[in-house]
């Protein structure tokens, strides 16, 4: 039930009864206090009047022979009692030697009998004296002439009783009015700090996987919530991205799978109704599905990349090999002039896939070269660096960043016959992502362009010799 009460009710809750525990803890503590600083002017007062009265006993006064004595004496007590306080002077035996006036008749008010300079107190009821409420009785022991008595001083606390009483009722009516007081302001507060939270959730209830454009309110201030809500619009920002590139890619793929299923199904039709001939027909099944299936080879490796699964089981690959069987079928099949520099480098990764993105850089190298193609494979510190370059047309700087994206062909090579799906570029920035890399082009000297793919070097390198 505590749990589902909510922030607003629990945070009330507790802020209260933590507040009412240290009220009550400080209310009883602060009476305390009170009660014995006030009780101990008391004793304060009681033990200067038994002190000022202790000057006027004489042992005559004591022994009772001398009436003048006794008068002396009573007139000193008398002197020192007031409103509030009684004083009896008691003998060695207990007897009252000398009183105040209210308690003519009374025997002794306590039991306490203290040794001579030192003073005793307690606090009693003395219904003798016919009130209702407690005494502070003071007890000095003294002696005269090795003539002991005790002075006996009971002050009445009815003051600082009345003092308690206010004090109390004060605590008593104010301490729920706080308590109140509180819990509506953290009622309040916490609830005022809770709206914008509302307010993001009903946003994001509505925003639906079908349209992630809606974005939640960012309330004003540098908040804790405030910034929930910019990471959150910064998430469905990402999301939607995401999104509206994966809806890019099926619709792209789609495109691009049409046409050679098109191409293949107006051929077949052409060659059912009019019975053209089945060499030229199997040369365009066999051309369309081939594209067909480099078609789909290369979607599935971009969903794998997709899904972090470009790179499984990374293994030590000699990169030089790699490159020197590229160069020779190159040389074998491309018509173009081959040039290879080769040195030994060894990095950690997928040989299938390096070898992918090389043959994807070195089919759009000699697509477009004019008539040289160069290969190139160096270690430069921690980095093994590939790069392929030819001297065709180069890519225009602007679209340099571009070309690695997804179904980007530039436009001089939209040709069917020329141009690609446009997936290449992409499948070797992937790659080389994936291998912890990176890739890049630039202008080749003596004109086209140079891809420049850099891997971490890895595994045990072999001693390095350069080879042509
Ligand atoms: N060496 C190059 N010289 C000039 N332009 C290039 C070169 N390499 C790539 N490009 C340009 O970059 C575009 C993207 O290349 P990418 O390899 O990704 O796609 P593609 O070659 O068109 O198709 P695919 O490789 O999927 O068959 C190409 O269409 C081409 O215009
Ligand atoms: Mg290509």
């Amino acid at each position: 039930m505590w749990r589902s009460a909510g922030v607003r009710v629990r945070s009330t809750v507790a802020a209260t009864a933590l507040l009412a525990v240290l009220v009550l803890a400080g209310a009883v503590t602060g009476l305390v206090l009170l009660r014995s600083t006030l009780y101990s002017g008391e004793q304060e007062t009681g033990s200067v009047q038994a002190r000022l009265v202790r000057l006027s006993v004489t042992t005559a006064a004591l022994s009772g022979s001398d009436a003048t004595a006794r008068q002396t004496l009573d007139t000193a007590v008398g002197a020192q009692a007031d409103r509030g306080s009684h004083i009896q002077v008691l003998d060695a035996d207990g007897d009252v030697v000398a009183r105040s006036a209210r308690l003519a008749g009374l025997p002794a008010l306590t039991a306490l009998r203290p040794a001579s300079a030192r003073v005793e107190h307690e606090v009693v009821r003395l219904p003798a004296l016919g009130e209702d409420h407690r005494w502070v009785v003071t007890v000095l022991g003294a002696d005269v002439e090795d003539r002991d008595f005790h002075v006996v001083v009971a002050e009445s606390t009815a003051d600082a009783d009345r003092v308690l009483r206010w004090a109390g009722v004060l605590l008593g009516v104010g301490s729920p009015l706080l308590l109140c007081a509180i819990g509506v302001a953290t009622w309040t507060f916490v609830g005022r700090s809770l709206r914008p939270v509302e307010a993001i959730r009903a946003r994001v209830e509505g925003i639906s996987a079908r349209g992630l454009d809606g974005r939640v309110p960012v309330p004003a201030g540098e908040d804790e919530v405030s910034r929930l809500a910019v990471t959150m619009n910064e998430m469905l920002a990402r999301l939607e991205a995401a999104q509206a590139g994966q809806r890019r890619f099926v619709a792209d793929a789609s495109h691009e799978l049409r046409s050679p299923v098109a191409t293949l199904r107006a051929a077949a039709e052409v060659w059912a109704g009019s019975g053209g001939s089945l060499a030229e027909f199997t040369t365009l099944v066999a051309s369309e599905s081939g594209r067909l299936e480099t078609l789909v080879a290369d979607l599935l490796a971009l969903a794998r990349a997709d899904e972090g699964r470009l790179l499984l089981v990374p293994q030590e690959v000699d990169l030089d090999e790699v490159v020197e069987v590229e160069t020779t079928r190159l040389r074998s099949v491309s018509g173009r002039t081959v040039q290879a520099v080769i040195v030994p480098v060894r990095v950690l990764g997928d040989p299938l896939a390096l070898a992918r993105a090389l043959r994807n850089l070195t089919d759009n190298a000699v697509r477009h070269a004019t008539s040289r193609v160069e290969l190139e494979v160096a270690q430069e510190g921690d980095v093994a660096v590939l790069r392929v370059g030819d001297d065709g047309p180069g890519i225009p700087e602007g679209d340099r960043a571009r070309v690695f994206e997804r179904f980007v062909r530039l436009d001089g090579s939209r040709g069917r016959g020329s141009g690609g799906t446009g997936l290449g570029l992409a499948i070797v920035a992937e790659t080389a992502a994936a291998h912890g890399g990176c890739v890049s082009v630039r202008e080749r000297r003596g004109g086209g362009c140079v891809v420049e793919v850099r891997l971490p070097a890895g595994g045990p390198q072999p001693p390095s010799a350069a080879r042509r």
